[in-house]
């Protein structure tokens, strides 16, 4: 291994102890407001104002889009899981990929809001 590889190395080592030291994969500047103007803007069309995926565009849309509100989401829906869906889409579905629109403090301001109010998990 040369000297390049052990900096880049040591560098990554040291992003996933300060990512494991937090638990918490939200970047710490996500912002409530700023996620609910998000997803106000782009999300409820199809997830509904409450998360509840009861929306017309439901009526057409096989899968459905994700009923937030539920115990399964709750369980399923990791933080990890609901940036990776909502940076680069869910294959096959409407769900489309929204790192190309999106900035990475808006994407995780709107998953902080999705989760904080919609699903009511703590932070
Ligand atoms: C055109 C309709 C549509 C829009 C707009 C939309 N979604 Fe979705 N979303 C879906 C559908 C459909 C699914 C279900 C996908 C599946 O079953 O795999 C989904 C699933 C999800 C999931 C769960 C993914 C998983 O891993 O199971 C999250 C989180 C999500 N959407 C967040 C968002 C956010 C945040 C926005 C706005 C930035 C948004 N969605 C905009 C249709 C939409």
């Amino acid at each position: 291994m040369n000297r390049w590889s052990q900096v880049v190395l040591l560098f990554c080592l040291c992003l996933f102890a300060g990512k494991e030291a937090t638990g918490n994969p939200l970047q710490p500047k996500a912002d409530v407001e700023l996620g609910k103007k998000i997803f106000e803007t782009h999300c409820k069309v199809c997830h509904g104002v409450n998360g509840d995926g009861a929306t017309f565009a439901a009526n057409a849309l096989n899968p459905p889009p994700r009923n937030f509100t539920t115990e399964k989401s709750r369980q399923e829906l990791s933080p990890e899981r609901m940036l990776t869906s909502v940076s680069g889409g869910r294959e096959g579905t409407a769900m489309m990929p929204w790192a190309p629109v999106l900035s990475k403090l808006e994407i995780h301001s709107a998953v902080l809001y999705i989760r904080k109010m919609l699903m009511n998990l703590p932070e």
